[in-house]
């Protein structure tokens, strides 16, 4: 798409604003997915660095939350939504220049559309449908040979660790624009994104320094 672009026309400064409602919407829906599943996802993947029985005992009191018979199902409507709306305003938006801000928040929704769909697929058509095991602390880490010693799992640690940051920080940066919406100074709306991204960052470390192996005891 690069090299068949015309490097002469310069892009439009401005596009066709993207209806306010389905903005708000992409946004509720976001809060949503946080509150029934990802702020339990996130804070389970936290426990990797306590070891397999806390990880797994966490994971079965919060399978009691987002596997509920009314949950899980729009749960993954909810996350379709997000996918198809995200992709609708990355279809708008690039068609005109960006700010580094806004740029990252394009891109990180990129990454984040293709590794839940990818996600989704390994957890509910390849894992629980194909090979009828059960997702936890085993399949999460490639036991038994483990994500670093393993030719193939190795694959899933940059996988894991940018998805964790990025839909972190993709959060932080809708916080932004919401905040820039309110009258909030953008030199503070900036500063809360670069802080959530520098969090989003440091979670996703300690997630997969757990994932690979690391420890915390407290004695
Ligand atoms: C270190 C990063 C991650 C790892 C290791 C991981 C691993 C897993 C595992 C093991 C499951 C099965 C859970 C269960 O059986 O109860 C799961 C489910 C799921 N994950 Fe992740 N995940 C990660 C990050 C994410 C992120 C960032 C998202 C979304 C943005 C996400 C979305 C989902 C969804 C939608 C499910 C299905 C939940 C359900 O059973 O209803 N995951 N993941």
């Amino acid at each position: 798409m690069v090299a068949r672009g015309d490097a002469e026309r310069p892009a439009p400064t401005t596009i066709a604003p993207v209806p306010a409602a389905l903005r708000v919407a992409h946004g509720v829906s976001a809060l949503t997915i946080i509150a029934i599943f990802l702020a339990l996802h996130i804070s389970n993947h936290l426990m990797f660095l306590a070891g397999p029985t806390t990880y797994d005992a966490v994971m079965k009191v919060f399978r009691h939350v987002y596997r509920a018979n009314a949950l899980q199902p729009a749960l993954v409507a909810l996350l379709f939504f997000q996918i198809t709306t995200g992709i609708h305003f990355v279809w708008r938006y690039t068609r005109a220049p960006s700010d580094r801000f806004q740029t990252f928040q394009i891109a990180s929704g990129v990454y984040l559309a293709i590794f839940v769909l990818g996600h989704m697929n390994s957890v509910f058509v390849f894992a629980r449908t194909y090979l009828g095991i059960d997702t936890g602390w085993g399949f999460a880490t490639g036991a038994p040979a483990g994500l670093v010693q393993d030719a193939w799992n190795i694959r899933l640690v940059p996988h894991y660790a940018l998805g964790v940051f990025f839909a972190l920080s993709h959060i932080a940066a809708g916080a932004r624009v919401v905040l820039l919406n309110n009258g909030v100074r953008k030199l503070i709306a900036d500063r809360v994104m670069i802080s959530g991204a520098l969090v989003a960052a440091l979670v996703a470390a300690m997630i997969i320094l757990g994932m690979c192996g690391l420890r915390v005891q407290f004695v």
